[in-house]
């Protein structure tokens, strides 16, 4: 069978996919996109998550045939613009929040937790713990005791209403 996915904005298509083919192996063994991990592949860790037409979801769980005709964005494809004068990606707020917040140690969850995240501060621009600690709920780290990753959030939630001209609490 063959594929053809939106994925990050450039058409991608796969050739011979097989029966039960999920869309993590697609992006991560054809596509060349490992951004997204693979922890337990049952739906379970959300280190594999997407967004599939705007909605994140596991990765690991969709079909890469669900996703014929979709739109696709990975957490690669949240870098903003064209790489800087040293080549260096622009990184989206959120992605700067989780390397200024320390909310990063093996990295193994951090791009699902960043989908996830930027998510949430782009329906929910204020969210309070509790909504945070909701959105990222299908999320597991086993390594930061979760804080520095809710410091990330908020931190990212405020620059976005900063940027957005709003006051920011203190
Ligand atoms: S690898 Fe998909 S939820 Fe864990
Ligand atoms: S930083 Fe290691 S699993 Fe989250």
């Amino acid at each position: 069978m063959r594929v053809t996915i939106t994925v990050n904005g450039s058409a991608e298509t796969v050739d011979d996919v097989w029966e039960g083919e999920s869309l993590l192996y697609a992006l991560r063994e054809r596509m060349g996109l490992p951004g997204s991990k693979n922890a337990c592949e049952q739906g379970e860790c959300g280190s594999c998550t997407v967004y599939l037409d705007g909605v994140p979801v596991c990765s690991c769980l969709v079909a890469v045939g669900q996703a014929q005709g979709r739109d696709v964005r990975t957490v690669e494809g949240l870098t903003e613009g064209p790489p800087g004068d040293a080549g260096e990606a622009r990184l989206d707020p959120v992605q700067q929040a989780f390397v200024d917040a320390g909310a990063v140690q093996c990295g193994f969850c951090t791009p699902g937790l960043i989908v996830a995240s930027h998510d949430l501060v782009e329906r929910n621009p204020e969210p309070s713990d509790a909504e945070i600690r909701e959105a990222l709920a299908g999320n597991l780290c086993r390594c930061t005791g979760y804080e520095k990753i809710l410091d990330a959030v908020r931190l990212a939630a405020a620059r976005k209403r900063t940027a957005g001209g709003k006051a920011v609490r203190s």
